[in-house]
């Protein structure tokens, strides 16, 4: 049975803070799940556990219900991908070779020989062009194929950086405040990309989406979970959770706590 990815009574400690504790949640196959909670609630850090950059003091995950230790450099081979806060593309490669980088582990010659100069199937190349090419299509980006990432506008970048995750064809992606530093209409446009990603023909995935702006993560979220210094204190649908006085106390609290602090 597909189980999906689980995180089983987490608990993350720095020094004498807690981070996180006792977290639970669920990610199941082709589901949107989002982390949200005030400034400080643990969300980063949770992101941080999934990916391997934080072990958890306590606690366990595992991925369709196999024991599951999280290491950044082998994500990709465990069909995590995720992106990097900012957009951390190479200002060396222009944008088709960015997304073609997404997928270097899953091409046999490899595409860094390529990019070196060194002999590689032209056939295994021709592959990854395409694929990185209708992503880039998919996300309404293709024009932008031979442009240097440094030339374009930041909402187009980040897509450029989801091309690149989603080009590993992963079937969980990890996205950490994706909406950081995007306009309005950007983060309209945003939603509606990540909400069709599990409904794709061609590898759907699922997500795990960590942000602090409420309205993405309430118009694309199968599933929310909310944390407050370091509690999960509500979960259910978007609309459970908005009503929930818990999660309208917590964000208040964290407006009061940043005038007095
Ligand atoms: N490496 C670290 N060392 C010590 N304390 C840390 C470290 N990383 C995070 N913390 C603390 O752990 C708590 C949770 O931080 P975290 O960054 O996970 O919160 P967050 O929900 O991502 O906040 P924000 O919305 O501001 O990004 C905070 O009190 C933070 O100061
Ligand atoms: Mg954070």
């Amino acid at each position: 049975m597909e189980r999906g990815l689980e995180l089983h009574h987490i608990g993350v400690r720095f020094g004498g803070l807690t981070a996180l504790d006792d977290v639970s949640l669920r990610v199941p196959p082709n589901r949107v799940v989002g982390v949200i909670g005030p400034n400080g609630a643990g969300k980063t850090t949770l992101f941080n556990v999934i990916c391997g950059f934080v072990a958890p003091e306590t606690g366990s995950l595992t991925l369709d219900g196999r024991p599951l230790r999280p290491r950044p450099h082998r994500l990709t081979r465990l069909g995590i991908a995720r992106t990097l806060q900012g957009t951390g593309l190479f200002a060396g490669l222009s944008v088709l070779e960015n997304v073609m980088t997404g997928a270097s582990h899953t091409a046999r010659a490899g595409f860094v020989p390529a990019l070196l100069g060194l002999p590689a199937s032209d056939r295994d190349e021709r592959r990854l062009r395409q694929h990185a090419l209708d992503l880039l299509d998919g996300l309404g980006i293709a024009a932008h194929a031979e442009a240097a990432p440094t030339t374009l506008p930041f909402a187009v970048r980040q897509r450029v950086a989801l091309a690149r995750a989603l080009a590993a064809r992963p079937r969980l992606l990890l996205l950490d405040e994706p909406a950081g530093g995007l306009g309005t209409d950007d983060i309209a446009e945003l939603a509606e990309l990540i909400r069709q990603l599990p409904r794709r023909d061609d590898d759907p995935c699922a997500v795990l989406l960590v942000e602090h702006h409420m309205d993405l993560v309430m118009a694309v979220c199968d599933e929310l979970v909310v944390l407050d210094f370091g509690r999960v204190i509500a979960a259910g649908t978007p609309d459970e959770v908005r009503d929930d006085p818990a999660v309208t106390d917590a964000y208040l609290g964290a407006t009061v706590e940043e005038v007095t602090p």
